[in-house]
Protein backbone atom coordinates (compact mmCIF):
# COMPACT_ATOMS: atom_id res chain seq x y z
CA UNK A 1 0.00 0.00 0.00
CA UNK A 2 2.22 2.30 -1.10
CA UNK A 3 5.94 2.82 -1.34
CA UNK A 4 7.45 5.96 -0.27
CA UNK A 5 10.41 5.39 -2.12
CA UNK A 6 8.04 6.33 -5.61
CA UNK A 7 7.17 9.34 -6.54
CA UNK A 8 3.74 10.68 -5.11
CA UNK A 9 0.67 12.57 -5.34
CA UNK A 10 1.33 16.63 -4.80
CA UNK A 11 -2.66 17.10 -4.82
CA UNK A 12 -3.33 20.60 -5.72
CA UNK A 13 -3.25 23.71 -3.34
CA UNK A 14 -4.21 27.12 -3.23
CA UNK A 15 -1.66 29.65 -4.32
CA UNK A 16 0.57 30.62 -1.89
CA UNK A 17 2.18 34.33 -1.59
CA UNK A 18 5.67 35.27 -2.18
CA UNK A 19 5.63 39.15 -1.62
CA UNK A 20 2.81 41.55 0.65
CA UNK A 21 -0.05 42.35 -1.02
CA UNK A 22 -2.05 45.70 -0.45
CA UNK A 23 -4.63 45.47 1.92
CA UNK A 24 -7.73 45.46 -0.15
CA UNK A 25 -6.34 43.34 -3.13
CA UNK A 26 -5.76 40.65 0.22
CA UNK A 27 -9.75 41.29 1.61
CA UNK A 28 -10.83 40.73 -1.99
CA UNK A 29 -8.97 37.39 -1.88
CA UNK A 30 -10.09 36.38 2.11
CA UNK A 31 -13.69 36.65 1.06
CA UNK A 32 -13.03 34.73 -2.20
CA UNK A 33 -11.47 31.95 -0.61
CA UNK A 34 -9.47 31.94 2.92
CA UNK A 35 -6.70 29.77 2.15
CA UNK A 36 -4.99 31.76 -0.51
CA UNK A 37 -3.56 34.95 1.57
CA UNK A 38 -0.92 32.94 3.13
CA UNK A 39 2.51 33.00 2.51
CA UNK A 40 5.38 30.84 1.90
CA UNK A 41 6.91 31.54 5.33
CA UNK A 42 3.54 30.75 6.88
CA UNK A 43 4.23 27.07 6.78
CA UNK A 44 7.25 27.26 8.82
CA UNK A 45 6.61 30.22 11.72
CA UNK A 46 4.98 29.25 14.98
CA UNK A 47 2.85 31.75 15.98
CA UNK A 48 2.52 35.24 14.04
CA UNK A 49 -0.07 38.57 14.23
CA UNK A 50 -1.38 39.59 10.49
CA UNK A 51 -4.36 41.97 10.00
CA UNK A 52 -7.60 42.18 8.26
CA UNK A 53 -8.55 45.53 7.65
CA UNK A 54 -8.88 46.91 11.51
CA UNK A 55 -9.06 43.81 13.23
CA UNK A 56 -5.83 41.99 14.03
CA UNK A 57 -5.56 38.50 14.52
CA UNK A 58 -2.98 36.23 16.00
CA UNK A 59 -2.05 32.91 14.42
CA UNK A 60 -1.43 30.15 16.71
CA UNK A 61 0.41 27.67 14.52
CA UNK A 62 2.01 24.84 16.56
CA UNK A 63 1.68 22.35 18.83
CA UNK A 64 2.59 24.64 21.69
CA UNK A 65 0.69 27.29 20.84
CA UNK A 66 -2.58 25.55 19.31
CA UNK A 67 -2.63 23.93 22.84
CA UNK A 68 -2.13 26.90 24.29
CA UNK A 69 -5.32 28.87 23.10
CA UNK A 70 -7.52 26.07 22.88
CA UNK A 71 -7.16 23.89 25.85
CA UNK A 72 -4.61 25.70 28.30
CA UNK A 73 -6.37 28.60 27.92
CA UNK A 74 -9.74 28.21 26.42
CA UNK A 75 -12.19 30.64 28.91
CA UNK A 76 -9.90 33.69 27.15
CA UNK A 77 -11.00 32.62 23.92
CA UNK A 78 -14.22 29.89 23.90
CA UNK A 79 -16.28 32.92 21.66
CA UNK A 80 -16.46 32.08 18.45
CA UNK A 81 -14.97 35.33 15.63
CA UNK A 82 -17.48 38.03 15.04
CA UNK A 83 -17.73 37.06 11.15
CA UNK A 84 -18.73 33.30 12.00
CA UNK A 85 -21.48 34.50 14.63
CA UNK A 86 -23.00 36.91 12.81
CA UNK A 87 -23.36 34.22 9.90
CA UNK A 88 -24.77 31.81 11.19
CA UNK A 89 -26.65 33.59 13.83
CA UNK A 90 -29.87 33.91 11.79
CA UNK A 91 -29.89 30.04 10.95
CA UNK A 92 -28.93 28.25 14.28
CA UNK A 93 -29.79 30.85 17.25
CA UNK A 94 -28.22 29.80 20.20
CA UNK A 95 -27.21 26.96 18.76
CA UNK A 96 -23.97 25.64 20.72
CA UNK A 97 -21.68 25.47 17.79
CA UNK A 98 -21.51 29.44 18.05
CA UNK A 99 -22.90 29.70 21.77
CA UNK A 100 -20.44 31.19 24.14
CA UNK A 101 -20.59 31.44 27.80
CA UNK A 102 -23.39 30.10 30.30
CA UNK A 103 -25.79 29.08 26.66
CA UNK A 104 -22.83 26.91 25.97
CA UNK A 105 -22.44 25.52 28.60
CA UNK A 106 -25.61 24.26 29.28
CA UNK A 107 -26.36 23.00 25.97
CA UNK A 108 -22.90 21.84 24.73
CA UNK A 109 -23.28 18.45 27.40
CA UNK A 110 -26.95 17.67 26.13
CA UNK A 111 -25.30 18.02 22.04
CA UNK A 112 -21.92 15.87 22.70
CA UNK A 113 -24.06 13.38 24.82
CA UNK A 114 -26.64 12.37 22.33
CA UNK A 115 -23.95 12.54 19.40
CA UNK A 116 -21.35 10.48 21.96
CA UNK A 117 -19.16 7.33 20.00
CA UNK A 118 -21.10 4.91 22.59
CA UNK A 119 -24.41 5.94 20.71
CA UNK A 120 -22.93 5.08 17.29
CA UNK A 121 -24.52 1.53 17.69
CA UNK A 122 -27.97 3.84 17.43
CA UNK A 123 -26.77 5.84 14.72
CA UNK A 124 -24.99 2.93 12.49
CA UNK A 125 -28.27 1.27 10.78
CA UNK A 126 -29.39 4.39 9.24
CA UNK A 127 -25.96 5.18 7.75
CA UNK A 128 -25.86 1.86 6.08
CA UNK A 129 -29.36 2.19 5.12
CA UNK A 130 -28.26 5.04 3.15
CA UNK A 131 -25.29 4.02 1.99
CA UNK A 132 -26.90 0.72 0.09
CA UNK A 133 -29.43 2.91 -1.36
CA UNK A 134 -27.03 5.00 -2.81
CA UNK A 135 -24.74 1.93 -3.57
CA UNK A 136 -28.36 0.26 -5.66
CA UNK A 137 -28.51 4.18 -7.40
CA UNK A 138 -25.21 3.89 -9.02
CA UNK A 139 -25.68 0.60 -9.50
CA UNK A 140 -28.46 1.04 -12.23
CA UNK A 141 -26.65 3.94 -13.70
CA UNK A 142 -24.04 3.02 -17.05
CA UNK A 143 -21.00 1.95 -16.71
CA UNK A 144 -18.82 5.42 -16.54
CA UNK A 145 -22.04 7.52 -16.10
CA UNK A 146 -21.30 11.59 -15.20
CA UNK A 147 -21.76 12.80 -11.38
CA UNK A 148 -20.75 15.83 -9.89
CA UNK A 149 -19.50 13.77 -6.75
CA UNK A 150 -19.70 16.93 -4.47
CA UNK A 151 -23.33 17.10 -5.09
CA UNK A 152 -23.38 12.88 -4.91
CA UNK A 153 -21.58 13.29 -1.18
CA UNK A 154 -23.50 15.95 -0.48
CA UNK A 155 -26.87 14.06 -0.83
CA UNK A 156 -25.42 11.22 1.16
CA UNK A 157 -24.26 13.01 3.97
CA UNK A 158 -27.45 14.97 4.30
CA UNK A 159 -29.77 11.88 4.17
CA UNK A 160 -27.86 10.31 6.95
CA UNK A 161 -27.92 13.54 9.53
CA UNK A 162 -31.57 13.92 8.55
CA UNK A 163 -32.38 10.39 9.61
CA UNK A 164 -30.40 10.25 12.52
CA UNK A 165 -32.06 13.50 13.74
CA UNK A 166 -35.52 13.06 13.21
CA UNK A 167 -35.87 9.69 12.74
CA UNK A 168 -37.93 8.85 9.62
CA UNK A 169 -38.17 12.48 7.70
CA UNK A 170 -40.88 12.61 5.43
CA UNK A 171 -39.16 11.60 1.39
CA UNK A 172 -37.35 14.45 0.16
CA UNK A 173 -37.29 16.73 3.05
CA UNK A 174 -33.63 16.17 3.84
CA UNK A 175 -32.28 17.24 0.44
CA UNK A 176 -35.07 20.26 0.63
CA UNK A 177 -33.23 21.15 3.61
CA UNK A 178 -29.55 20.81 2.33
CA UNK A 179 -30.19 22.28 -0.42
CA UNK A 180 -31.21 25.37 1.69
CA UNK A 181 -28.57 25.51 3.65
CA UNK A 182 -26.34 25.04 1.12
CA UNK A 183 -27.47 28.38 -0.63
CA UNK A 184 -27.83 30.33 2.84
CA UNK A 185 -24.15 29.46 3.15
CA UNK A 186 -23.18 30.54 -0.52
CA UNK A 187 -24.75 34.05 0.53
CA UNK A 188 -23.64 34.73 3.51
CA UNK A 189 -20.11 33.24 3.94
CA UNK A 190 -17.36 35.97 3.65
CA UNK A 191 -19.80 38.88 3.91
CA UNK A 192 -19.20 40.21 6.81
CA UNK A 193 -17.40 43.24 6.36
CA UNK A 194 -18.39 45.46 9.32
CA UNK A 195 -16.69 43.34 11.54
CA UNK A 196 -13.51 43.30 9.97
CA UNK A 197 -13.87 46.86 9.63
CA UNK A 198 -14.02 46.82 13.92
CA UNK A 199 -17.24 48.13 14.11
CA UNK A 200 -19.31 46.21 17.24
CA UNK A 201 -21.73 43.72 17.54
CA UNK A 202 -24.75 45.43 17.16
CA UNK A 203 -24.55 47.36 13.96
CA UNK A 204 -27.03 45.50 11.71
CA UNK A 205 -25.52 43.44 9.18
CA UNK A 206 -26.84 44.07 5.65
CA UNK A 207 -27.03 39.98 5.14
CA UNK A 208 -30.06 40.15 8.28
CA UNK A 209 -32.08 41.57 5.50
CA UNK A 210 -31.34 39.53 2.76
CA UNK A 211 -31.22 36.23 3.83
CA UNK A 212 -34.45 36.60 6.01
CA UNK A 213 -36.80 35.11 3.95
CA UNK A 214 -34.90 31.75 3.29
CA UNK A 215 -34.45 31.33 7.10
CA UNK A 216 -38.16 31.44 7.59
CA UNK A 217 -38.48 29.19 5.05
CA UNK A 218 -35.58 26.73 6.83
CA UNK A 219 -37.25 27.31 9.83
CA UNK A 220 -40.77 26.05 8.99
CA UNK A 221 -39.05 22.98 7.88
CA UNK A 222 -37.11 22.16 10.49
CA UNK A 223 -40.27 22.68 13.15
CA UNK A 224 -42.24 20.59 10.90
CA UNK A 225 -39.44 17.84 10.78
CA UNK A 226 -38.75 18.54 14.72
CA UNK A 227 -42.70 17.98 15.49
CA UNK A 228 -42.94 14.74 13.98
CA UNK A 229 -40.26 13.63 15.80
CA UNK A 230 -41.06 14.32 19.30
CA UNK A 231 -44.60 12.85 18.66
CA UNK A 232 -45.26 10.07 21.24
CA UNK A 233 -44.47 6.98 19.14
CA UNK A 234 -42.08 7.81 17.05
CA UNK A 235 -39.06 5.94 16.24
CA UNK A 236 -35.58 7.14 18.44
CA UNK A 237 -33.78 10.45 17.14
CA UNK A 238 -31.27 12.55 18.12
CA UNK A 239 -33.82 15.39 18.27
CA UNK A 240 -36.36 13.18 20.49
CA UNK A 241 -33.00 12.18 22.92
CA UNK A 242 -32.22 15.87 23.06
CA UNK A 243 -35.45 16.83 24.47
CA UNK A 244 -36.16 13.61 26.80
CA UNK A 245 -32.72 13.45 28.01
CA UNK A 246 -31.61 17.12 27.91
CA UNK A 247 -35.17 18.57 28.35
CA UNK A 248 -34.49 21.50 25.34
CA UNK A 249 -38.31 22.25 23.53
CA UNK A 250 -39.41 25.01 21.08
CA UNK A 251 -36.77 27.19 19.73
CA UNK A 252 -33.89 25.73 21.68
CA UNK A 253 -34.53 22.39 19.87
CA UNK A 254 -35.04 23.61 16.79
CA UNK A 255 -31.32 25.68 16.70
CA UNK A 256 -29.59 22.55 18.09
CA UNK A 257 -31.42 20.67 15.01
CA UNK A 258 -30.15 23.26 12.92
CA UNK A 259 -26.62 22.99 14.36
CA UNK A 260 -26.19 19.60 13.83
CA UNK A 261 -27.63 19.48 10.39
CA UNK A 262 -24.71 22.83 9.84
CA UNK A 263 -22.21 20.66 12.00
CA UNK A 264 -22.56 17.28 10.34
CA UNK A 265 -23.56 17.60 6.38
CA UNK A 266 -21.36 19.65 4.44
CA UNK A 267 -18.33 18.73 6.16
CA UNK A 268 -18.76 14.90 5.91
CA UNK A 269 -19.64 15.43 2.18
CA UNK A 270 -16.23 17.41 2.06
CA UNK A 271 -14.60 14.71 3.23
CA UNK A 272 -16.04 12.43 0.99
CA UNK A 273 -15.72 14.35 -2.10
CA UNK A 274 -12.14 14.69 -1.73
CA UNK A 275 -11.08 11.27 -0.56
CA UNK A 276 -12.72 10.32 -3.79
CA UNK A 277 -10.81 12.90 -5.78
CA UNK A 278 -7.41 11.79 -4.37
CA UNK A 279 -8.21 7.83 -4.79
CA UNK A 280 -8.72 9.32 -8.82
CA UNK A 281 -5.33 10.42 -8.67
CA UNK A 282 -4.00 7.88 -7.07
CA UNK A 283 -4.18 4.32 -8.74
CA UNK A 284 -2.06 2.10 -5.85
CA UNK A 285 -4.18 3.68 -2.82
CA UNK A 286 -7.85 3.32 -4.89
CA UNK A 287 -6.35 -0.55 -5.39
CA UNK A 288 -5.43 -1.07 -1.55
CA UNK A 289 -8.48 0.94 -0.40
CA UNK A 290 -10.78 -1.84 -2.53
CA UNK A 291 -8.78 -5.21 -1.39
CA UNK A 292 -9.45 -3.79 1.65
CA UNK A 293 -13.09 -3.52 1.40
CA UNK A 294 -13.91 -6.49 -0.56
CA UNK A 295 -11.75 -8.65 1.90
CA UNK A 296 -13.17 -7.12 4.72
CA UNK A 297 -17.15 -6.76 3.66
CA UNK A 298 -16.78 -9.67 1.19
CA UNK A 299 -19.45 -7.47 -1.21
CA UNK A 300 -21.33 -6.62 1.31
CA UNK A 301 -22.32 -2.75 3.18
CA UNK A 302 -19.94 -1.79 5.80
CA UNK A 303 -21.51 -1.84 9.51
CA UNK A 304 -19.80 -0.69 12.23
CA UNK A 305 -18.75 -4.04 13.60
CA UNK A 306 -16.26 -3.38 10.42
CA UNK A 307 -14.93 -0.71 11.08
CA UNK A 308 -11.75 -2.31 12.94
CA UNK A 309 -11.02 -4.01 9.21
CA UNK A 310 -10.71 -0.57 7.62
CA UNK A 311 -7.58 0.38 8.91
CA UNK A 312 -6.68 1.65 5.33
CA UNK A 313 -10.13 3.23 4.64
CA UNK A 314 -9.55 5.27 8.19
CA UNK A 315 -6.23 6.02 6.51
CA UNK A 316 -7.16 7.72 3.84
CA UNK A 317 -9.79 9.95 4.98
CA UNK A 318 -7.25 10.83 7.73
CA UNK A 319 -4.94 11.66 5.11
CA UNK A 320 -7.57 14.08 3.21
CA UNK A 321 -8.31 15.50 6.41
CA UNK A 322 -4.85 16.76 6.67
CA UNK A 323 -4.37 17.48 3.41
CA UNK A 324 -8.08 19.49 3.26
CA UNK A 325 -9.63 19.95 6.26
CA UNK A 326 -12.91 20.69 5.72
CA UNK A 327 -13.23 23.39 8.85
CA UNK A 328 -9.91 25.00 7.91
CA UNK A 329 -10.08 27.88 9.62
CA UNK A 330 -10.95 27.94 13.83
CA UNK A 331 -11.42 31.74 14.38
CA UNK A 332 -11.93 33.09 18.21
CA UNK A 333 -11.94 36.27 19.55
CA UNK A 334 -10.16 36.97 22.91
CA UNK A 335 -12.95 37.68 25.64
CA UNK A 336 -10.52 39.70 28.20
CA UNK A 337 -6.89 41.39 27.89
CA UNK A 338 -4.88 38.56 28.35
CA UNK A 339 -1.31 36.81 27.10
CA UNK A 340 -0.62 34.70 24.60
CA UNK A 341 2.93 32.67 23.64
CA UNK A 342 4.82 35.66 24.61
CA UNK A 343 2.51 38.64 23.34
CA UNK A 344 -0.10 40.93 24.76
CA UNK A 345 -3.48 40.03 23.34
CA UNK A 346 -6.06 42.75 23.41
CA UNK A 347 -9.91 41.78 24.31
CA UNK A 348 -11.64 41.91 21.12
CA UNK A 349 -8.56 40.31 18.64
CA UNK A 350 -8.92 37.50 16.34
CA UNK A 351 -7.34 34.55 17.58
CA UNK A 352 -6.95 31.81 14.57
CA UNK A 353 -5.77 28.77 13.78
CA UNK A 354 -5.68 27.24 10.96
CA UNK A 355 -5.54 23.14 10.35
CA UNK A 356 -4.69 23.90 6.85
CA UNK A 357 -1.38 25.44 7.37
CA UNK A 358 -0.41 23.46 10.97
CA UNK A 359 -1.31 19.80 8.59
CA UNK A 360 1.17 20.99 6.18
CA UNK A 361 3.58 22.56 8.76
CA UNK A 362 7.03 21.99 7.25
CA UNK A 363 8.43 21.42 10.91
CA UNK A 364 6.03 19.05 11.69
CA UNK A 365 5.06 16.63 8.80
CA UNK A 366 7.48 14.86 6.00
CA UNK A 367 6.82 15.75 2.31
CA UNK A 368 3.76 17.42 4.14
CA UNK A 369 2.11 18.40 0.30
CA UNK A 370 2.28 14.78 -0.56
CA UNK A 371 -0.60 12.07 -0.19
CA UNK A 372 0.53 9.27 2.09
CA UNK A 373 -2.40 7.87 3.75
CA UNK A 374 0.21 4.95 5.57
CA UNK A 375 1.14 7.83 7.50
CA UNK A 376 -2.24 7.07 9.43
CA UNK A 377 -1.29 3.39 9.13
CA UNK A 378 -0.84 1.17 12.64
CA UNK A 379 2.33 1.31 13.38
CA UNK A 380 3.55 4.23 11.27
CA UNK A 381 5.62 6.99 13.66
CA UNK A 382 2.88 8.67 16.03
CA UNK A 383 1.37 12.05 14.43
CA UNK A 384 2.83 15.24 15.80
CA UNK A 385 0.18 15.82 19.07
CA UNK A 386 -1.92 18.54 19.11
CA UNK A 387 -0.62 19.00 15.12
CA UNK A 388 -3.39 16.86 13.07
CA UNK A 389 -6.66 18.78 14.55
CA UNK A 390 -9.28 18.59 11.65
CA UNK A 391 -11.82 18.45 14.54
CA UNK A 392 -10.50 20.59 16.83
CA UNK A 393 -9.52 20.15 19.92
CA UNK A 394 -9.84 20.96 23.80
CA UNK A 395 -13.31 21.52 25.13
CA UNK A 396 -14.91 22.84 22.25
CA UNK A 397 -13.78 20.01 20.15
CA UNK A 398 -15.99 18.58 17.76
CA UNK A 399 -18.60 16.62 19.22
CA UNK A 400 -19.29 14.38 16.14
CA UNK A 401 -15.95 12.98 15.40
CA UNK A 402 -16.79 9.64 15.65
CA UNK A 403 -20.16 10.07 13.98
CA UNK A 404 -18.12 11.54 10.81
CA UNK A 405 -15.32 9.02 10.25
CA UNK A 406 -17.83 6.29 11.01
CA UNK A 407 -20.21 7.30 8.57
CA UNK A 408 -17.11 8.19 6.00
CA UNK A 409 -15.51 4.72 6.38
CA UNK A 410 -19.14 2.77 5.76
CA UNK A 411 -19.62 4.52 2.84
CA UNK A 412 -16.35 4.79 1.28
CA UNK A 413 -15.28 1.30 1.89
CA UNK A 414 -19.12 0.15 0.84
CA UNK A 415 -19.19 1.75 -2.41
CA UNK A 416 -15.49 1.63 -3.18
CA UNK A 417 -16.30 -2.27 -4.05
CA UNK A 418 -17.77 -1.42 -7.06
CA UNK A 419 -16.95 1.78 -8.14
CA UNK A 420 -13.26 3.46 -9.79
CA UNK A 421 -14.89 6.96 -10.19
CA UNK A 422 -12.51 9.22 -12.60
CA UNK A 423 -12.19 12.50 -13.03
CA UNK A 424 -13.81 14.18 -16.02
CA UNK A 425 -10.99 14.53 -18.13
CA UNK A 426 -9.67 18.16 -18.37
CA UNK A 427 -11.06 19.04 -14.87
CA UNK A 428 -9.11 21.03 -13.07
CA UNK A 429 -9.69 20.73 -9.03
CA UNK A 430 -9.16 24.15 -7.17
CA UNK A 431 -9.84 23.99 -3.34
CA UNK A 432 -12.12 26.82 -2.05
CA UNK A 433 -12.21 27.63 1.73
CA UNK A 434 -15.12 30.19 2.84
CA UNK A 435 -17.02 28.63 5.40
CA UNK A 436 -15.60 24.92 4.38
CA UNK A 437 -12.95 23.75 2.34
CA UNK A 438 -14.44 21.85 -0.81
CA UNK A 439 -13.03 21.25 -4.30
CA UNK A 440 -14.77 23.93 -5.88
CA UNK A 441 -18.70 24.25 -6.65
CA UNK A 442 -19.02 20.73 -7.77
CA UNK A 443 -16.58 17.59 -8.47
CA UNK A 444 -17.32 15.96 -11.90
CA UNK A 445 -16.56 12.65 -11.83
CA UNK A 446 -17.64 9.03 -14.00
CA UNK A 447 -19.02 6.42 -12.55
CA UNK A 448 -16.19 3.36 -13.86
CA UNK A 449 -16.99 0.33 -12.72
CA UNK A 450 -14.33 -1.11 -10.74
CA UNK A 451 -12.79 -4.28 -11.88
C1 LIG B 1 -15.71 15.37 8.60
C2 LIG B 1 -16.71 15.88 9.31
C3 LIG B 1 -16.54 16.91 10.38
C4 LIG B 1 -15.51 17.79 10.62
C5 LIG B 1 -14.21 17.94 9.84
C6 LIG B 1 -15.86 18.56 11.79
C7 LIG B 1 -15.05 19.52 12.37
C8 LIG B 1 -15.42 20.32 13.42
C9 LIG B 1 -14.61 21.37 13.99
C10 LIG B 1 -13.20 21.74 13.50
C11 LIG B 1 -15.30 21.94 14.99
C12 LIG B 1 -14.84 23.09 15.88
C13 LIG B 1 -15.05 24.40 15.20
C14 LIG B 1 -14.42 25.55 15.94
O1 LIG B 1 -13.86 25.38 17.02
O2 LIG B 1 -14.51 26.67 15.43
C15 LIG B 1 -16.56 21.24 15.08
C16 LIG B 1 -17.54 21.55 16.00
C17 LIG B 1 -18.71 20.83 16.11
N1 LIG B 1 -19.09 19.72 15.40
FE1 LIG B 1 -18.04 18.86 13.90
N2 LIG B 1 -17.09 18.15 12.24
C18 LIG B 1 -17.54 17.15 11.42
C19 LIG B 1 -18.71 16.44 11.55
C20 LIG B 1 -19.62 16.60 12.56
C21 LIG B 1 -20.79 15.78 12.77
C22 LIG B 1 -21.17 14.60 11.90
C23 LIG B 1 -21.44 16.29 13.86
C24 LIG B 1 -22.70 15.81 14.54
C25 LIG B 1 -23.31 14.70 14.31
C26 LIG B 1 -20.68 17.42 14.33
C27 LIG B 1 -21.02 18.22 15.42
C28 LIG B 1 -20.31 19.30 15.86
C29 LIG B 1 -20.76 20.20 16.93
C30 LIG B 1 -22.04 20.08 17.70
C31 LIG B 1 -19.76 21.17 17.08
C32 LIG B 1 -19.75 22.35 18.07
C33 LIG B 1 -19.05 21.96 19.35
C34 LIG B 1 -18.92 23.12 20.33
O3 LIG B 1 -18.72 24.26 19.92
O4 LIG B 1 -18.98 22.85 21.55
N3 LIG B 1 -19.58 17.57 13.53
N4 LIG B 1 -16.61 20.26 14.12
Amino acid sequence: MGDTTEARLTPPFPERLTRRLPPLELLRRFRQDMLSVWHERHFEERFFATRLLARRALVCNSPATVHAAFVARHAAFERKSPQLRHALEPLIGDGVFIADGLAWRARRPVVAGVTHRRRLAEFAPAMAAVVAERRAAWAARRPGAAVDMLAEMGGLAAEVICRVLFGAPEPGAPAEVAAAFSRYLARVAGEDLPSLLGLPDWVPRFQGLRVGEEVRRIHAVLDRLVAAAVRPGAGISLVGAMAAEGGLEGEALRNEAATLILAGHETTANLLAWAWFLLSQDAAAAAGLRAEARAALGGGVAGIEDLPRLPFTRAVLEESLRLYPPVAVLARQAVQDTELAGHRVRRGDLVLTLPFLLHRHRALWAAPDEFRPERFLPGAPPRPLHGFIPFSLGPRVCTGAHFAMAEAMLALATLAQDVAPRLVPGTVVTPRCRLSLRPGEVLPMLLERAT
